[in-house]
């Protein structure tokens, strides 16, 4: 493979990948000519931010995620709900369940997210994210500022006997690889901004938890 630089590759002494010279070398951004994301928050009279829902599958996050917009949506708010099974039958439809997969799907959509925030829009991410590394990859990419870290916390054990896409049972008898919290680890948030036990809650109380803590959030003063 021919050694290939870039400007700071000269400083880092790093080699780059034929085609990521090529994609960044001729890219000229236009972000500071654009209309401010606070004439959009004015506009919808809110303010935005990216919930991210993490859990296992099988834990509520689309679930809760339905809820809560639905919550939002009747005070006002408008919101983009970005979700793990929606995302992966189109943009994300190239990608399987290896960690470089997720990591790859995850920053999509972390860039998807950042995107709608910008509009002023209320984004609500429900992804498995299993580790603490692509969490952390996410903020990066979304801004620490705007980035709400939400746990849908419910044992596996409980995960495993909901099973309401029988995607455990596959997991179990080795129909399906690689997944999460049977062959494929998952990693509980050490610190979110907010706890969801959906084992002792019920799906409309655990959307009220997350719009409660929510509201003050994106209200316009
Ligand atoms: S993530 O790990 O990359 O964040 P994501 O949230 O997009 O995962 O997708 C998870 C959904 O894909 C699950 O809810 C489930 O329906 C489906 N799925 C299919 N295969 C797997 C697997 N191996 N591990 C986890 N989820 C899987």
């Amino acid at each position: 493979m021919p050694f290939i630089y870039n400007w700071y590759s000269n400083f880092l002494f790093l080699p780059l990948q034929p085609n990521m010279e090529d994609a960044t070398k001729h890219i000229y951004p236009i972000f500071d000519r654009l209309l401010q994301r606070d004439a959009k928050e004015t506009l919808l009279n809110q303010r935005a931010k990216a919930l991210w829902l993490t859990g296992l599958s099988g834990s509520g996050k689309s679930t809760i995620a339905q809820k809560l917009e639905a919550l939002l949506h009747a005070e006002g708010f408008i919101t983009q709900v970005l979700d793990g099974d929606n995302i992966r039958s189109g943009l994300n439809n190239n990608l399987a369940f290896s960690i470089e997969d997720r990591k790859e799907n995850v920053r999509r959509i972390a860039e998807v997210s950042k995107l709608f925030v910008g509009c002023g829009i209320v984004t609500i991410n429900c992804f498995i994210s299993p580790t603490v590394e692509i969490r952390q990859f996410a903020k990066t990419i979304i801004g620490a500022e705007d980035f709400l870290e939400i746990f849908i916390n419910a044992p596996l054990e409980t995960c495993e006997k909901r099973d309401v896409k029988g995607l455990y049972k596959k997991a179990r008898s080795g129909e399906i690889k690689n997944f999460t919290g049977i062959d494929s680890p998952y990693e509980a948030p050490t610190e979110p901004e907010l706890i969801v036990n959906t084992q002792t809650q019920s799906i409309e109380e655990s959307a009220q938890q997350i719009f409660d803590f929510l509201m003050p959030q994106i209200k316009k003063k």
